[in-house]
């Protein structure tokens, strides 16, 4: 099954605290693992990086319960497009916290294919790349 991929930055609402946080994280989870979608939440306790994967009906339908919550504003779409093969197959919703340099890197990082690309000569690091180096600590 071809798998598809959106990302995209937001802003928190400045009332939105750990509990409803808490809450939205749970509801979302729910919604993505019924419906086989995987990816990560970064968080720098101001802005959010989410990257979300799966299949191509169900995305669109978390993509638009994102679009709708009142919970952020000022959604900017980062990247969307088909996917080789899941970059986060073990997590149907995981919140990273970051600081907002890391999160500013990848949001302005190159998205395009949603590729690696870091350890290819002279390539600067691509967005994948970033994603990556935030989750790895959290992987073991
Ligand atoms: C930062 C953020 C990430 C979200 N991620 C997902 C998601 O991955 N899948 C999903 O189905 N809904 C997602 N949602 C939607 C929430 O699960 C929930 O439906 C929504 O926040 C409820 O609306 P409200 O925020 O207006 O109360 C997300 C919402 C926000 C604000």
């Amino acid at each position: 099954m071809v798998n598809r991929a959106i990302a995209y930055a937001s802003e928190a609402l400045p009332d939105l605290g750990p509990d409803r946080l808490t809450d939205l994280m749970e509801d979302a989870a729910r919604f993505n693992r019924d419906a086989g979608i995987t990816g990560v939440l970064l968080f720098d306790g101001q802005r959010f990086l989410q990257y979300i994967e799966g299949p191509e009906d169900a995305l669109k339908i978390a993509y638009g319960r994102i679009l709708a919550s009142s919970s952020h504003r000022e959604i900017i779409e980062l990247a969307r497009g088909p996917v080789g093969r899941r970059m986060f197959p073990y997590w149907s919703m995981r919140l990273l916290p970051t600081g907002d340099r890391e999160l500013s890197q990848a949001a302005h990082a190159d998205w395009r294919g949603f590729v690696k690309r870091a350890g290819r000569e002279g390539s600067p690091w691509a967005a994948m790349d970033y994603l990556a180096a935030v989750a790895e600590p959290h992987l073991a």
